[in-house]
């Protein structure tokens, strides 16, 4: 691809809009007040906005290989914070996809140098769930369901932040886990029983 071609299509997105609403981009401007954080992985095929079918200024996006939410991951903590506190988000998502890249280079015994810290996590992933995984025999499966446990387990790690915690008790903010599959296009709700996770790992991961 020709990339002077993406500021042509720039220009007709620009024309566009402003063929509906004249005012749209000065609207744009004046500030956003999203209503979810939306927390997904950086694969190129997996986009935020377009998947959910919502406009800009909707959603605050984070997106990093196989949609994780470290510990100790600044940027990561920095979003959530952001959006949380000051941004007032009422919901925030974690959105995994089947055939994840990230998802299966952790199921592999391959150096990847850099990325291994990283992979990491979703290997400890695996070892909290390995009875249920390695009960699953066909790979493909085991594959699938590994990613829907990372994206509970990364829910949980939303859990444990003071932040979500605090606006969970001051005006009953929801997390959500959610599977985008590729090979269909559809959004799947884990229907993550966020409640019943918060109750329990607050007994260890309580802030305040
Ligand atoms: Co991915």
């Amino acid at each position: 691809m020709d990339i002077s071609q993406i500021f042509k299509n720039n220009q007709n997105w620009v024309q566009n809009k402003l063929d509906l609403d004249p005012n749209y981009f000065k609207e744009l401007s004046e500030g956003q007040n999203p209503e979810i954080l939306y927390i997904g992985c950086s694969d190129s095929r997996v986009t935020a906005e377009e998947l959910m079918g919502v406009p800009p200024g909707y959603a605050f996006i984070h997106r990093n290989i196989a949609n994780m939410v470290p510990t100790i991951d600044l940027s990561s903590q920095s979003v959530i914070d952001y959006a949380v506190m000051h941004l007032k988000v009422n919901h925030v998502v974690v959105c995994g996809h089947y055939y994840c890249g990230g998802v299966k280079a952790a199921m592999q015994s391959a150096d990847l140098g850099l990325l291994n810290p990283w992979l990491r996590s979703i290997r400890d992933v695996y070892r909290l769930h390995r009875k249920e995984l390695n009960a699953i025999e066909d790979e493909e499966e085991k594959y699938k369901r590994l990613v829907e446990l990372n994206v509970q387990e990364q829910c949980i790690n939303v859990i444990k932040t003071s932040e979500v915690q605090r606006a969970y008790r001051d005006r009953g903010i929801t997390v959500h886990g959610w599977v985008f599959d590729i090979h269909s296009g559809k959004l799947i709700d884990l229907k993550i029983d966020f409640r019943k996770i918060l109750e329990e790992i607050m007994e260890i991961y309580r802030l305040s």
